[in-house]
């Protein structure tokens, strides 16, 4: 970081810390709170939901007792989403709900956001549980609750099974019970209609190997907010990166609350095995130095987003409440919307402020608003964009445009992030020239798909810098899918398996060049998904005309299926569905096997993936 550029935000830090800037006079952090330490300073938080703290894990003796008696009990394996709400359940993130609604409470929630005792709730939250089990079990039994591994988490002691109403569930949550908005379909998608209701008593939180000092429950964060004397707090919830917009505009909304700093990254559905997971955390850490010392404290949210609305806002609220917050601030996008897991806008900011305001009787909760900072570069300061002063030079850049910046190699400006952050980052996505690729040819049979990927394989080992390795169809049919015929089935798994090892391949760095026919649109775009986030995926559709490849009929297989020799033969008696996305269209008809790969080199070469191919 240059030592002009962010003397502002330095300035407005150092302030904090030192407390005694009079433009900063409401922002008194320690001292004015001036509690004692200990269980009676725990008063002068916000009060937890409903005035009760949960925490559902068991005792030793009760936890041995559960033990001996599972062994008769039905158990359910939960999904990912499922173990989240269980883990905030247990540690109390959901109080004063002690587990699963029941059909009464189920019914007020949708219609009342009220359980049935007139507790406000926005949400259910229900435990989906398959057919089968409706049947076996009844009021009074248990149900061990299982991880995807296995492990007991808790048990379920079973009130009731009722079949709730979907419509209304689904209306409350996202105020529309079209089957066309993507987040009710996938919501359709991942629910059954039966649910198990009934008190929760845990083993232990689910388990999590990544920073367990960090993931704090709402009691052990409430001790350490009260043990540092604080009163008000103000959650900084967010999915994203914090970079020095971000920072300012946290200082700036905690000085204004009178409040002092949790920041609060969402992280229920982050997978231990994803390394962009650890990326944005030792982020976070990093930027922790940058705020004002002993105002801020880090801890990881385990909630899956549901894409639910205004409901959703107000359930955030909740949460972070019984962590001990009095203000919810939640990263918005540049849009405005927070995005749930699969990148759908969930709420919209004025949604949430409205409805957090609308029911703040029942919430106590104030609901912050983000605003848009950008950079004044003369200045060296960030201010929101409805504040800039006429004529001030504005620097401002979009998240597509910092992974533009990684992905051509250039530096992430100073001006924009802190020094280690953009360390990280850089780290975390090489430039291009550094990343894996895959490239994908498909095309019906005789189309010139295997000589365009062997001409590829040599010209890119020419290049040198990465391992290359061709994955040919018939070659991935010979060894790897060696068992599978030609149903669409079979013929979408063998898509896969090329798919899974392209992007191990592209992961580790190398280049894989897979050649099969890939029929079906569906299972390429899946592939796609899957290649992408490790380096670049390029999809060549090699177009040659049916009657061409016919004409060429190299392997004298085009006869065999006219003539009813073999069946399901792509083109003939089996269906090829055209790209759509491909980002290089090639019609070999009328080129030679050279110039067709050149298409490819160059489709590279544009993208920053490979340096100038050989004239020559
Ligand atoms: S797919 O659809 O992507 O799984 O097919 P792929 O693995 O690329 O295998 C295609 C090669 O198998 C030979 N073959 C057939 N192709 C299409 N349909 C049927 N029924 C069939 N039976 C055998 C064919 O020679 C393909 O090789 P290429 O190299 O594409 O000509």
């Amino acid at each position: 970081m240059d030592a002009g550029s962010s003397v502002a935000v330095n300035h407005l830090y150092r302030a904090l810390a030192s407390g005694y800037n009079p433009a900063l006079r409401a922002f008194v952090p320690i001292s004015k709170a001036g509690l004692s330490q200990g269980a009676a300073a725990l008063d002068n938080l916000i009060s937890p939901h409903g005035s009760r703290l949960i925490d559902l894990v068991v005792d030793q003796d009760r936890a041995a007792e559960i033990r001996e008696q599972s062994r008769d009990w039905l158990s359910v394996d939960l999904g990912p989403r499922q173990l989240c709400d269980l883990e905030l359940l247990i540690n109390g993130a959901y109080s004063p709900l002690d587990g699963y609604l029941d059909a009464a409470d189920h019914q007020s929630v949708c219609s009342e956001m009220r359980l049935a005792d007139g507790v406000f709730w926005p949400i259910p939250v229900v435990l989906n549980i398959p057919d089968e089990l409706v049947d076996n079990l009844a009021g009074g039994d248990f149900l061990a609750l299982r991880d995807g591994e296995g492990v007991m988490i808790a048990a379920l002691r079973v009130d009731e099974c009722y079949q709730r109403d979907l419509d209304a569930e689904i209306l409350a949550i996202f105020g529309t019970t079209d089957r066309s908005h993507t987040g009710v379909a996938q919501y359709l998608h991942r629910t059954r209609q039966w649910a198990v209701a009934g008190r929760v008593e845990a083993l232990q939180l689910p388990v999590h190997y990544d920073y367990p000092e960090l993931r704090r429950t709402p009691a052990e964060i409430r001790e350490l907010f009260s043990n540092s004397g604080w009163r008000q707090v103000l959650t900084f919830q967010t999915h994203r990166t914090i970079h020095r917009a971000q920072q300012a505009v946290i200082i700036e909304a905690a000085r204004d609350a009178d409040a002092n700093i949790l920041v609060h990254p969402v992280v229920g559905l982050d997978q231990p095995g994803d390394a962009d997971h650890y990326t944005r955390i030792r982020c976070y850490q990093a930027v922790l130095p940058e705020f004002p010392k002993s105002m801020v404290h880090l801890n990881l949210l385990p909630l899956a987003m549901r894409g639910g609305g205004g409901r959703e806002a107000l359930l955030h609220a909740i949460v972070n409440k019984n962590y001990g917050s009095t203000h919810l601030m939640v990263d918005f996008d540049g849009s405005g919307a927070v995005l749930d897991t699969i990148g759908e806008p969930a709420y919209q900011q004025e949604e949430a402020a409205l409805i957090i305001s609308k029911h703040a009787a029942d919430l106590g909760v104030d609901m912050v608003p983000t605003r848009e900072m950008v950079y004044l570069e003369d200045r060296h300061q960030f201010v929101a964009s409805t504040d800039v002063p006429p004529d001030d030079h504005v620097l401002r850049l979009t998240a597509d445009e910092i992974r533009q910046h990684l992905d051509d190699g250039l530096e992430i400006p100073s001006w924009y992030t802190f020094e280690e952050v953009a360390r990280e980052l850089e780290q975390r996505h090489p430039a291009r020239r550094e990343q894996g690729f895959t490239v994908f040819l498909t095309g019906l049979s005789g189309s010139g798909k295997s000589t365009i990927a062997n001409v590829l394989r040599v010209k890119l080992l020419e290049l040198g810098g990465r391992g290359v390795t061709l994955l040919d169809g018939d070659l991935v049919r010979a060894n790897l899918s060696s068992e599978l015929g030609f149903s669409k089935e079979h013929r979408d798994l063998n898509i896969r398996r090329i798919g899974f090892v392209a992007s191990e391949i592209t992961r580790a760095g190398g280049v894989a060049i897979c050649a099969p026919i890939a029929p079906y649109d569906v299972v390429r775009r899946e592939v796609r998904e899957m290649v992408q986030p490790c380096g670049g995926f390029v999809l060549v559709h090699v177009a040659t005309p049916l009657e061409v490849c016919e004409t060429r009929d190299r392997k004298g297989m085009y006869a065999k299926a006219r003539a009813g020799i073999i069946k399901e033969f792509t083109g003939i008696s089996d269906p090829y569905e055209v790209p759509q996305d491909a980002d290089v269209v090639i019609d070999t008809t009328e080129l030679a096997a050279t110039e067709a790969t050149r298409e490819v080199l160059l489709h590279l070469e544009r993208q920053g993936f490979i340096s100038a191919p050989d004239e020559s």
